[in-house]
């Protein structure tokens, strides 16, 4: 029986495989007001009964200001989250786990009046330019991080993912390059650590579940010019120490910039194992791991803990048959649940 299928006890969660759902924004709102609508029910449902170990929802904004576009999901009223709620119950009624990806797109909020940033810098030139956060501003996005996972926690969802990653608020701050603030949010790591860390702790005091946080762990810029691995694994190590269960390990987001070497399959695996030799805690890694074969080598090796897919899930959202038998598992046999659709997948 493969790792990537088997049962598996992490970061509090009980998971019955260790392939996670990538969140994924599918900009698909198109009343603007950051509700559920029956098209992302469909999406979701459709990769839970695809037997998805854990599906965590697109990035999900905190604020109407902290949206990526108007077109994303948000969880800044209580609308929201009773519609949240009925879609974590519906993924649990088919047997997977929940989460939802907390965000604040900072200067990446493309259709806001004013975006917001530790700077002035605009991402490129087709974006604003950001207004430059007071402090009192910090506060009250932090505010808004806690109230969000307030009304995550009353939903259900089994985990919250910060979205620490891909050039979005969080991730700004952490920037040496971006965060050239005169404040006690900027300066050293640690400094550029605090939003983090003060998010980190107003979500803790909400929820008691799996909390993760996901990370971008090269700008694919000069030394120097970003954060270091080792200071990167620092952080990690902070994020153990702030309580945070799991580290989901991903790169670039922060300026338009490509990775500086050929892309290929698990391209970004190398960063979860750096950070697995760092922190206790679970690493997740994600990025170009459509080959099942290629994900039960990493899980069999120890370079990552968990195995997030993302557009193979968008693809194939019966990717999990399709890895049960590439890895001879003849799992989907003795699963009850997707009992109605196992004739379309066996191999004779
Ligand atoms: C359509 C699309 C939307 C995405 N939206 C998000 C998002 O909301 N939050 C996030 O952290 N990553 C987002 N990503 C990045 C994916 O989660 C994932 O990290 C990336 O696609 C690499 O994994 P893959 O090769 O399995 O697709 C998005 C990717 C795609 C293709």
């Amino acid at each position: 029986m493969s790792k990537l299928l088997s049962p598996v006890q992490i970061a509090k969660l009980s998971l019955k495989n260790r392939v996670v759902m990538s969140p994924m924004c599918q900009y698909a709102v198109q009343a603007e007001d950051g509700l559920l609508t029956p098209f992302h029910f469909a999406h979701y449902l459709t990769r839970a009964m695809g037997q998805v170990g854990l599906i965590i929802t697109e990035s999900t904004a905190v604020t109407p200001e902290g949206r990526i576009t108007n077109n994303d999901l948000g969880l800044w009223n209580d609308q929201q989250a009773d519609r949240l709620h009925d879609l974590i119950t519906q993924l649990h009624q088919l047997g997977a786990k929940a989460g939802v990806q907390l965000n604040h797109a900072g200067r990446k909020a493309a259709d806001a009046k004013t975006p917001v940033g530790p700077s002035d810098q605009r991402y490129d030139d087709s974006y604003k330019q950001p207004h430059p956060l007071t402090v009192d501003e910090i506060h009250t996005i932090v505010d808004e991080f806690q109230a969000a996972a307030k009304r995550a926690t009353k939903a259900g969802v089994d985990v919250i993912e910060i979205h620490g990653a891909h050039g979005y608020l969080i991730d700004q701050f952490l920037s040496p390059a971006l965060n050239q603030r005169h404040d006690p949010y900027s300066g050293s790591l640690q400094d550029r650590y605090r939003l983090l860390h003060e998010v980190v702790d107003a979500i803790r005091r909400e929820f008691h579940g799996s909390l993760w946080v996901r990370l971008s762990l090269t700008d694919y810029m000069p030394a120097g010019q970003q954060t270091s691995l080792s200071e990167w694994q620092r952080v990690a190590q902070w994020l153990q120490r702030d309580d945070v269960d799991l580290i989901d390990a991903s790169t670039g987001g922060l300026f338009p910039k490509k990775p500086d070497f050929p892309v290929h399959d698990g391209y970004q695996t190398r960063f979860a194992t750096a950070l697995k030799q760092a922190v206790d805690i679970p690493v997740a890694t994600v990025g170009l791991l459509d080959n099942p074969g290629l994900a039960e080598y990493i899980l069999q090796n120890r370079q990552a803990d968990l195995i997030v897919e993302g557009r193979a899930l968008l693809r194939n959202p019966n990717w999990v048959a399709t890895a049960d038998i590439a890895l001879h598992d003849h799992q989907l046999e003795r699963d009850t649940f997707n009992h109605s659709y196992y004739r379309g997948m066996a191999e004779h």
